[in-house]
């Protein structure tokens, strides 16, 4: 009797790619960081073109990446992946738990479209916090400035996340609820994390710049302002939700138009390359100028989810 052979194992799917940095990218993860100190103050140049040579890009760019990026953590009932979808793409809602990472002519598309946008109309309580910034740190848009900015950002999505844990604790027998309040939790978690990337991102910029700042205003102040901004926060979400959620969709509005017209105002961010620590868990972009284009793409995932926490109101 002839025995039955086995069948051979199946060979290994390919690795799919991810929409994200361009072709011919340096291995960032071991170049040394720091080798360009650089200028924040603007350029006569002003306002960079913005329309990239080649022409128009189409809808839904998709670029190769040469360095695998490890996926974001992601909550087991997720929506489809980020890189299922094209950069805007205004169908299912892309959410901050998402944020995608686009391709080079993907962020100057999407930083384009935050200038032509409108502001949203922000609240009093958003407004005097935007005008104690531009106060105690100048109206003149710096690294040092949106550093400030990123320790605060975090603040709203620890209060949510706490929250979330509070109310699991009390109605965790109802399935149904138990299940809205983990995915939102979960995404507050992301959005934690990924504000986090922001901060050590800006730091790092900050500190590659080589300038000092005064422990004063960039130390002590941040440290007042946070915890201030903590209590505000905390204090409209137990008041209502919706006024905590409406602070941070004006917060996060305000943050993606600031890193727009930032980089706008900057031409030469486009030639100077990015070095980081962090560009193996953030993800890695030849220069200056797509880095902050695609943080000031995060903030507006931001802002949307914060806006359809808006229209949700309070979990039932
Ligand atoms: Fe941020
Ligand atoms: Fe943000």
């Amino acid at each position: 009797m002839t025995p039955t052979p086995h069948p051979r194992p199946a060979p290994p799917a390919p690795r799919r790619p991810l929409v994200g940095a361009v072709p011919g990218r340096l291995p960032y993860g071991t170049v040394p960081f720091g080798s360009a100190p650089f200028s924040d103050a603007p350029t006569a140049a002003g306002r960079a073109p913005l329309t990239p040579p080649g022409g128009s890009p189409t809808h839904g760019e998709k670029v190769q990446v040469t360095e695998v990026i490890p996926p974001p953590r992601r909550p087991a009932h997720a929506r489809p992946p980020a890189h299922d979808r094209p950069p805007g793409h205004h169908g299912a809602p892309t959410t901050a738990a998402q944020t995608p990472k686009l391709g080079r002519r993907a962020l100057r598309r999407e930083q384009q479209a935050t200038l032509d946008a409108p502001r949203r109309r922000y609240s009093p309580v958003a407004r005097l916090l935007f005008l104690t910034m531009d106060v105690l740190y100048g109206r003149r848009r710096t690294l040092a400035k949106f550093q400030v900015l990123e320790i605060v950002a975090r603040i709203p999505y620890q209060i949510w996340e706490n929250a979330a844990y509070r109310l699991l604790t009390r109605r965790h027998r109802d399935a149904g609820l138990a299940h809205r309040v983990h995915a939102r939790l979960v995404e507050n978690r992301e959005q934690q994390d990924n504000e986090q990337w922001h901060l050590l991102i800006t730091a790092e910029l900050v500190a590659a710049s080589g300038r000092r700042h005064s422990w004063l205003r960039f130390r002590a102040l941040p440290t007042l302002l946070a915890v201030t901004y903590y209590h505000l926060a905390w204090l409209l979400f137990v008041l209502n939700p919706r006024w905590s959620y409406r602070l941070n969709a004006d917060f996060e509005d305000h943050a993606e138009h600031e890193y727009a017209q930032f980089v706008a105002e900057h031409p030469e961010f486009e030639t100077l390359p990015h070095r980081s620590a962090y560009a193996r868990t953030y993800g890695a972009y030849d220069t200056v100028a797509d880095l902050l284009r695609q943080i000031g793409h995060d903030e507006r995932m931001h802002k949307q989810e914060s806006e359809h926490y808006l229209r949700e109101g309070r979990l039932r």
